[in-house]
């Protein structure tokens, strides 16, 4: 995952309510909404390198920006992740894929 180069200012009120979300069991999607350049990804960002330990395969950032079609984002979650399709499973119905909790931005 890439490392903020700079360190994150404020938002402690954002932070921590982000993280009481993703501890939420039923919570699975957090969506974090607002103006472009608010500070969104940035925050996202913090809250993944905050929750390395919390999960026993981490948590990683993937950027989907350049992912035009809806149907390729499983994929592309999955590469991230290093989840390899197995023989005709689509690989959104791995279990890996159906634990994990996404924050969107
Ligand atoms: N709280 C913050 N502390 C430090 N830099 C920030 C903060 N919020 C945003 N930035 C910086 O401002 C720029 C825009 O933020 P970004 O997270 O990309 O916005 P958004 O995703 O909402 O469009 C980025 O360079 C980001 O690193
Ligand atoms: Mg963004």
């Amino acid at each position: 995952m890439l490392l903020p180069l700079t360190p994150l200012l404020g938002r402690e009120r954002e932070l921590a309510a982000v993280h009481e979300s993703v501890d939420e069991s039923d919570v699975r999607l957090l969506t974090l909404t607002g103006p472009g350049g608010i500070g969104k990804t940035r925050l996202a960002v913090e809250v993944a390198v905050g929750l390395q330990g919390d999960f026993a395969h981490g948590a990683t950032v993937v950027p989907l920006a350049a992912v035009t079609d809806s149907s390729l984002v499983p994929a592309v979650v999955a590469q991230a992740l290093g989840i390899r399709e197995a023989g005709q499973r689509p690989v959104a119905d791995c279990s890996a894929m159906c634990c994990m909790t996404v924050i969107c931005c």
